[in-house]
């Protein structure tokens, strides 16, 4: 079966479909018209919806007539970014301050389009193929409550694959990296804290600001001294406040950042360094302190045979040029790497979205977009990995 002009057939309605999402974006856990769009959508192709009761996201159930199989799950994310969109497209966001800034209008959109075309054809296929869209990506906080729903269970999910749009891939070029491909991402809140006093008559009381510019450049020996130098780390201060006026010793220094890791072993460690640093630094410089730590998500790990079948799918709809064979993996994060830890056989891949020829215009700029050129290459090869999976062999 000749699945890329199959999907060729829903073109023009993904591409309807991407546009009107697009125009209505909305942020985390507030995507309630993307949500009702979605659920409208699916029902149209025949595909049943399991109440979840999480306010937003959608799943959408397909059962293949040709009996009993494995489960798939497929995801797209629905949320959009805070920021104002400059793109000046004729669908650009209505909505002041709030764009599809990352391309999650083109996920769901690509999604929406292999539901359709896999439920025209689910007389060919067994077991069952769930069509996960998830809120919440940006914040890395939608997929835990997806999870917590029973997304993945019921019965339990077999496989699992989803994509995300690059920019640094042209148009239909598909890649995905064996093994960890994106980072952990934990973060935190350290606060040192004495009794504030005037600037000049530092003596009279303890400096938290000091100790603030002590403790940034401290953790830096976490990764250079303490992690192996071939495992990959991040610790990054992205946030400091302290201080109201030029003559007042304040009483707070607060620091929020990220730290990033590509194994447990390393990303398990970490909380437990920066406390010591974060201690140390107090004990030295006489201040109290207090530190916050919150995990977030794991790594994306990929299965190496779900990245075997992903370029079989690949060379089956786009042809073997399509393949992009990727070395490094990325210190950026996903909230996919929660569903990976649960089902094994994962598979986070890259589509291309860029026109040949032209300069890339990287994700969360206000004038990204999605190129409706890679909603037909997406869905097509979502349906090759579904076919290979659950059609006839
Ligand atoms: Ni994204």
């Amino acid at each position: 079966m000749n699945l890329y002009q199959h999907v060729e057939g829903y073109r023009e309605a993904m591409t309807l479909w991407r546009h009107q999402i697009h125009s209505q974006p909305e942020v985390g856990f507030q995507e309630f018209k993307t949500t009702k769009f979605v659920e409208e959508e699916l029902k149209r192709a025949g595909i049943t919806l399991r109440s979840l009761n999480t306010g937003t996201g959608v799943l959408g159930v397909l059962k293949g007539e040709r009996g009993p199989g494995p489960v798939v799950v497929l995801r797209a994310d629905m949320d959009a970014l805070p920021m104002q969109e400059e793109t000046g497209l004729p669908y650009a966001s209505q909505n002041p301050g709030v764009m599809h800034a990352c391309g999650h209008d083109g996920h769901t959109a690509t999604l929406l389009g292999t539901a359709h075309a896999l439920a025209a054809i689910k007389e060919q296929l067994c077991g069952e193929v769930r069509f996960l869209f998830q809120p919440a990506e940006e914040t890395l906080a939608g997929a835990q409550g997806m999870i917590e729903a029973g997304v993945l269970d019921d019965p339990p999910a077999d496989y699992i694959a989803a994509l995300h749009g690059s920019s640094g891939l042209n148009l239909g070029q598909v890649t995905a990296l064996r093994g960890p491909a994106m980072a952990s991402a934990d973060k935190f809140t350290v606060t040192f804290t004495a009794a504030g006093g005037h600037g000049g008559y530092p003596h009279q009381t303890r400096d938290p600001i000091l100790t603030a510019a002590h403790f940034v450049t401290a953790v830096q020996e976490i990764v250079s001294r303490q992690v192996n130098a071939l495992d990959s780390a991040v610790v990054s201060v992205c946030a400091v406040e302290a201080g109201t006026a030029f003559n007042i010793i304040p009483r707070n220094a607060v620091m929020r950042g990220t730290i990033r890791t590509l194994n447990k072993a390393v990303r398990d460690q970490m909380e437990d360094r920066l406390r010591e640093k974060a201690a140390g630094v107090a004990a030295t410089f006489g201040c109290d302190y207090e530190v916050d730590f919150v995990p977030c998500v794991p790594p994306v790990v990929n299965d190496s045979a779900m990245v075997d079948r992903l370029y079989a799918a690949v060379e089956n709809v786009l042809g073997p040029n399509s393949i992009v064979e990727t070395t490094l993996p990325v210190m950026g994060s996903e909230d996919f790497a929660l569903y990976s830890e649960k089902v094994p056989k994962s598979l986070f891949f890259q589509i291309g979205i860029l026109e040949p020829g032209t300069e890339p215009i990287y994700g969360h700029n206000s004038r990204f977009d999605y190129h409706d050129g890679a909603l037909v290459p997406g869905a097509a090869v979502f349906c090759q990995l579904v076919w290979d999976l659950l059609g006839p062999n």
